[in-house]
């Protein structure tokens, strides 16, 4: 193993723009730690991973039900002795009206993409501190900077990504430890067959906005140029990246055009 390389500790690299993130470090030789919940289809990974010259770790975990991160991040460490950098990026979304949704779905969506996320990253922090430095990459979205139709609880988890991330950087700028907030638009993966309705059941439609969105590959690229080069956020999208300066600049005609989307397409 090739220690002058970087390890890259990285959630949710079953699937999607997880696994696009860990082929794409591969390529480059960079040890790799893969983690979610699916034990077999991180195997895949790792084998398409090591056949392009990285080096993976299997570490599954489940983000609603982190017991003891502590011992999570203990064994991450043991793999190659430090971790670079820790990609957030397991998550989950919703497709339902935020009257329609649950409080058992508004509760997992929160564990899985927000506490879930806090309580790994927290626990690593200590350790960046000691080795003297190291980087966080956080997959929020375009719905973690404005609020988006059938997305009310997925939105606030995105929302409160930047609020805590944002405030673990600035404590810890003198520690050399650095976050890059991720906001994509849509990207083509399973993400809206995976999402869940307001009674907790699975959509299961891949929907004509995720079918029409970028490629996951191209995403993970400009995730890791944006990481290499110590960003503090990279937006990655279409023409959704409009919304974007809409609801900075002219909030007012934001809200107008946002009532008329689609939220499906
Ligand atoms: N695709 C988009 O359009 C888009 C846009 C903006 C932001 N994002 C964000 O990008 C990230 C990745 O999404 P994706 O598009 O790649 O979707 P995806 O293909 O559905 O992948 C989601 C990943 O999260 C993992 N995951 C889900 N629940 C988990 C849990 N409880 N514990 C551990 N891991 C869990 C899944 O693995 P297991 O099922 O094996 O656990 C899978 O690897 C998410 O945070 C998402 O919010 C996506």
């Amino acid at each position: 193993m090739d220690l002058s390389k970087k390890t890259i500790w990285i959630t949710g690299a079953s699937s999607g723009i997880g696994e696009a993130v860990a082929m794409q470090y591969a390529t480059l030789g960079h040890n790799l730690i893969l983690s979610a919940r699916r034990q077999t289809e991180l195997e895949r990974v790792a084998n398409a991973c090591n056949a392009l010259g990285g080096k993976c770790y299997i570490l599954t975990l489940d983000l609603a039900d982190l017991k003891n991160p502590e011992t999570l991040v203990q064994e991450a460490l043991a793999f190659t002795g430090k971790i670079d950098v820790l990609v957030n990026n397991g998550g989950i979304t919703q497709r339902s009206l935020a009257a329609d949704t649950s409080t058992e779905v508004v509760r997992k969506i929160m564990e899985v993409n927000f506490f879930g996320q806090v309580a790994l990253s927290s626990a690593l922090v200590p350790h960046y501190i000691k080795a003297g430095g190291g980087q966080f990459a956080v997959l929020s979205s375009l719905t973690g900077i404005f609020g988006f139709g059938l997305r009310s609880t997925y939105s606030a988890s995105k929302h409160a990504l930047h609020g805590y991330f944002e405030s673990l950087a600035i404590e810890n700028y003198k520690h050399n430890i650095h976050v890059t907030m991720v906001c994509p638009g849509r990207i083509l993966t399973n993400i809206s067959i995976n999402a869940i309705n307001g009674d907790g059941s699975n959509y299961g439609k891949l929907d004509e906005g995720q079918k029409n969105g970028i490629d996951a590959i191209t995403c993970a690229k400009k995730i890791i140029s944006a990481v290499d080069r110590k960003k503090r956020e990279v937006l990655i999208g279409k023409m959704d990246l409009v919304m974007v300066y809409l609801k900075r600049f002219l909030p007012y005609l934001f809200f107008k055009v946002v009532v008329k989307l689609d939220p499906t397409k």
